[in-house]
């Protein structure tokens, strides 16, 4: 028996890998992590599947579930909105399920931002403008951020960043971030990017919280930074016509004669 975690992506019930759609496929049990899992994804289940929403569950009750699906000997599917590797709360169940000897394993998904730089059409690191992207949020009432991991620590390096469930305190986010990107700077909102709903907001960074208007809707990724709608930027090194490359040999005295 395993217990399958699988990223179930941003939203669009396509945005799932296909093996994470085969294993949905494959488990007499399905636990999805609330509405922002698609209600579509369901429909990979099998029949006859026992399909649990975990949102009104404690992590003692989730654990349950998954101990009596691995006493009967039936694999779980375990569905968490975008990635597992932020913000998905897996980090605690698989220590459980260390402890109690429950195998497990990981199928990543497309995370909320990439889809958000989709929506856009925006790539977030460009030469010359930034080179990171910074994955981040605001302390919440259950999260707090641990000592460091300040708005202003990150903004200080100009990086692109991606500020995840505070849609309800732009206002604040703007505010801490305005002394180092200035008000000038790209900004974006995207609301349940890559579902039917979509929706995004543009603006400069000192007009973005005008501009999105307090709209009720908390699946939000707050986007900032200078590769927003950049087109100032240099070209890639790399697909340079005179870049000495492994796979593209130059000149008279190639770096990597013959491809080697
Ligand atoms: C609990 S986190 C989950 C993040 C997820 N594990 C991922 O890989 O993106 C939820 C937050 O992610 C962001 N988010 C998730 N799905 C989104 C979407 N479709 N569009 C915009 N933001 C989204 C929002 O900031 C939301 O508050």
């Amino acid at each position: 028996m395993t217990v399958h975690f699988i990223g179930a992506g941003p939203g669009a019930p396509d945005l799932i890998t296909l093996r994470g759609r085969d294993l949905i496929a494959r488990c007499p049990v399905c636990l999805y992590a609330g509405s922002l899992v698609p209600a579509a994804l369901l429909d990979h289940c099998p029949p006859g599947a026992r399909i649990v929403n975990t949102a009104a569950l404690d992590l003692d009750a989730i654990i349950g579930e998954i101990a009596a699906a691995h006493a009967a000997g039936h694999d779980v599917a375990r569905l968490h909105s975008g990635d597992l590797s932020i913000w998905s709360a897996m980090g605690e169940q698989l220590r459980r399920l260390r402890a109690l000897g429950i195998p497990y394993d990981i199928t990543p998904g497309v995370p909320a931002f990439a889809a958000a730089a989709a929506s856009i059409g925006a790539e977030l690191t460009l030469p010359g403008l930034a080179q990171s992207v910074v994955l981040t949020r605001t302390s919440g009432r259950a999260t707090g951020m641990p000592k460091g991991e300040s708005l202003a620590a990150f903004a200080a390096t100009g990086a692109t960043i991606a500020v995840h469930l505070s849609i309800h305190v732009l206002d604040r986010v703007v505010a801490e971030l305005l002394p180092f990107y200035g008000a000038d700077c790209p900004a974006a909102v995207v609301f349940r990017a890559s579902w039917p709903e979509e929706r995004v907001v543009h603006a400069p960074l000192g007009r973005l919280a005008s501009a999105v208007d307090g709209a009720g809707e908390r699946t939000a990724l707050i986007l900032v930074g200078p590769v927003l709608g950049a087109e100032d930027f240099g070209e890639s090194r790399l697909y340079a016509a005179d870049y000495d490359r492994r796979f593209r040999p130059q000149g008279d005295t190639p770096r990597f004669p013959e491809g080697r």
